[in-house]
């Protein structure tokens, strides 16, 4: 779906997000949501949060699991992702905080295989992803499944694309200090998700968003593994889906 500009594609997945909420409370049911983080959803985050401000919209019965962190990395640092979705979300709506998960920068490379298996399991037993949303990297990554990663990988410990840092490097003050590492969760992790939205602001996207959608399906470019999904919508402005 290709929408006049960023901001009312924003509202738009923030109000399917907001439908699948107060669809699963009036069945007493919870909302099981994979986030992600970005400049892209910004905006759908500050949709939501004057929604639950002004519209009374509740997060009570809502569980987030979100793609991916950095590694390491710690909480608090201002580049985490934990501050990112405390920032522009979590501290202004009324989820319960035991309902958040954010992979864990923190642990040791031993642990952190224990915590990945445990990230998947935790979703499946919550009976898995009800939406998923999703940014691009210019790599063609979806959460930080860079090239070469297999359709049917699972939340794991990945290193980071030079292009990938590089893009990052702003935000950490130079690439030199961006990590190497990250977890993520898998293509297949994120396959299992009932409904899928990727969403792209802006022409510097266009060039990837033409490769994910219209082009050859490979690990070269992993969101093309979306083509074969008949789950996903891509939620594209005007300037990202101006190659198509
Ligand atoms: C990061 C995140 C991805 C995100 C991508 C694009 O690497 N791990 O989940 O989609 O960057 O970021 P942006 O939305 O800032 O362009």
């Amino acid at each position: 779906t290709v929408y006049p500009n960023q901001q009312i594609a924003a509202i738009n997945v923030a109000k399917r997000i907001a439908k699948l909420i107060t669809d699963k409370q009036t069945k007493n049911e919870q909302a099981i949501l994979g986030l992600a983080t970005g400049v892209t959803p910004i905006g759908v985050y500050a949709e939501l949060v004057r929604m639950h401000k002004e519209e009374g919209l509740s997060f009570k019965n809502v569980v987030t699991f979100n793609l991916d962190e950095y590694y390491p990395m710690q909480p608090t640092a201002a580049q985490s992702y934990v501050t990112f979705m405390n920032e522009n979300l979590f501290n202004h709506i009324d989820i319960d905080k035991k309902n958040i998960h954010i992979p864990d920068g923190t642990l040791s490379q031993a642990e952190v295989v224990q915590f990945c298996l445990e990230y998947e399991h935790k979703i499946t037993s919550l009976g898995g992803l009800d939406l998923q949303i999703l940014g691009i990297g210019r790599t063609g990554h979806i959460g930080f499944n860079e090239p070469g990663s297999a359709p049917n990988s699972g939340t794991r410990i990945v290193t980071l694309d030079d292009l990938t840092r590089s893009d990052a490097a702003r935000d950490f003050g130079g690439k030199e200090n961006v990590p190497v590492k990250a977890i993520t969760m898998g293509i297949g992790t994120i396959f299992k998700a009932r409904e899928i939205i990727l969403m792209a602001w802006n022409e510097k996207k266009a060039a990837i968003i033409k490769k994910a959608v219209e082009g050859e399906i490979s690990g070269d470019v992993p969101a093309t593994y979306l083509q074969l999904s008949d789950h996903v919508e891509f939620m594209l402005d005007e300037g990202a889906a101006s190659a198509l």
